[in-house]
């Protein structure tokens, strides 16, 4: 069986590609509502691809009373007395500015040098596509899925899934199963199989200054009122120490601490700071003292500035005292942090150190919880022996700093372990300008989730 489905995927390898790039010519950038329509299209593409593969079922599921954007369910329960997988991407994806850096247009994908180029191609069509071609595989070949397999695919992953909560309690029953997958990682390098034990959550809010009720002279006033952006500017400045640790009071009480195997199974992991920094771009790495590189990103939680603005951003120079000042801060949190009490001690800390003379408005975004898998679960096992099957080397456990809030949510849910196999690379440009997909290990993701039916089959 196994063989027939290997030789499909090997036939399949260019055919794959040009139908995956169909998907990525539609534009369901999920963060601008002039979009809305390209979301239920986006949605309805996938739809169509589920029903010609013969789900028992495949539905449009709404979100927000259709305010949101849809997510996408189906299902191949044809293997009676076999577990279930449930398997999660989105098909949202990122703005595309600043659009002058793409080499070639986002939306019109293009292969060269073996990569496919677009927005989404990896963060996560590419990654959800994986599964659907090897179901395809199976079932154009056999008829037949080893396993029983649901799929849901959201819309709103970018966006901080919002409503993802809801929608998981009203479809609870929907949605059991006895292990769940995710494809919207990365690998730690390339041809390196990877199987991602532990993410990152976030907290993210505004910060807003009030000073003036407009703009002043800074002649005539300055000097006699605070100036917001200058009290902002203090405010931020205060959110590290010299050391690099986060000031916020209780930022780090939570935390759990690396165990001192986790720190030596890091430190093997064949990882080359020089070309790591060298894809940065970054004149040097910096971060919490006391930590290596990989810790600081997998393991330590964070707080970032990630835009501010106010008064004159404009041509030439202006002499004011300006009337406001804003700023976007997010915090990456780690087991056992909680993006609500983050959220709290953050914003009540923001309030606490704003200089006298200015009014401070703390807005919050959203959040997302951390994960940590359980490894000492025989899936993690099974899960690393299909992969290492397919790309022929073997497996790592790594972890990933990014965030992937319906992880812990249906590892809650549920009670069932997560399993992250992502066949990204990190410097794939998710999020940025000439995002693109290694063809190589999109290929070898589709031979991967096949081995991993095949073998929780057997499990
Ligand atoms: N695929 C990423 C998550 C990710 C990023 C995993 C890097 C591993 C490495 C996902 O699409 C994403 O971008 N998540 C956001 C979540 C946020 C909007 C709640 C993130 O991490 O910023
Ligand atoms: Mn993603
Ligand atoms: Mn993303």
């Amino acid at each position: 069986m196994m063989d027939r489905v290997l030789a499909y995927i090997d036939e399949g390898r260019a055919r794959f590609v040009e139908e995956l790039k169909e998907w990525v010519r539609i534009p369901a950038i999920s963060s601008d509502p002039s979009h809305k329509a390209d979301l239920e299209k986006n949605a309805d593409w996938l739809l169509a691809k589920f029903r010609d593969l013969g789900a028992d079922r495949a539905e449009k599921w709404e979100t927000d009373g259709g305010r949101g954007h849809p997510a996408v369910f189906a299902s191949y329960m044809h293997a009676p007395g076999k577990p279930t997988l449930l398997v999660y991407g989105h098909h949202d994806v990122q703005p595309i500015e600043p659009l002058a850096e793409w080499k070639s247009p986002p939306f019109e994908p293009a292969v060269r040098e073996g990569r496919l180029w677009g927005r989404g191609v990896v963060d996560d069509k590419g990654q959800v596509h994986i599964h659907l071609k090897a179901l395809e595989s199976f079932i154009r070949t056999g008829g037949k899925l080893p396993i029983n397999i649901k799929l849901i695919v959201e819309g709103e992953e970018e966006i901080g899934s919002a409503n993802l909560d809801s929608l998981m309690r009203d479809r609870q029953k929907d949605l059991e199963a006895d292990y769940v997958c995710v494809s919207d990682t990365a690998m730690f390098g390339r041809g390196i199989p990877s199987l991602c034990v532990g993410l990152r959550g976030l907290v993210y809010l505004e910060v807003h200054l009030d000073g003036p009720k407009q703009d002043l002279h800074s002649g005539s006033y300055g000097g006699g009122v605070a100036n917001p952006i200058n009290a902002l500017a203090r405010m931020i400045a205060k959110l590290h120490d010299e050391e690099g640790r986060v000031t916020v009071p209780g930022f780090y009480d939570d935390v759990l601490p690396l165990t001192s195997t986790e720190r030596h199974e890091m430190a093997e992991l064949p990882f080359d700071e020089k070309e790591w920094l060298a894809q940065t771009g970054a004149p040097a790495a910096v971060g919490e003292k006391g930590f290596t590189t990989l810790e600081r990103i997998w393991a330590r939680p964070t707080l970032d500035c990630n835009g501010i603005s106010g008064g004159h951003e404009g041509e030439g120079s202006k002499t004011i005292v300006p009337a406001r000042a804003f700023a976007k801060i997010s915090c990456r949190l780690v087991p056992n942090q909680s993006p609500e009490d983050i959220q709290r001690k953050l914003a009540d800390h923001l309030v606490r150190i704003a200089p006298p003379g200015v009014r401070v408005r703390v807005v919050p975004m959203h959040g997302g919880q951390p994960y940590l898998a359980p490894t000492d679960h025989p899936v993690f096992e099974v899960a690393k022996r299909a992969f290492s099957k397919a790309f022929g080397k073997p497996t790592v456990f790594i972890r990933e700093g990014g965030s992937i809030p319906f992880v812990r949510t249906i590892a809650d849910v549920t009670g069932k372990p997560c399993l992250l196999m992502g066949f990204g690379q990190p410097d794939e440009n998710a999020h940025a300008p000439n995002e693109w997909l290694d063809l190589e290990n999109y290929h070898l993701g589709i031979k991967s989730a096949a081995y991993l039916y095949d073998e929780l089959a057997r499990l």
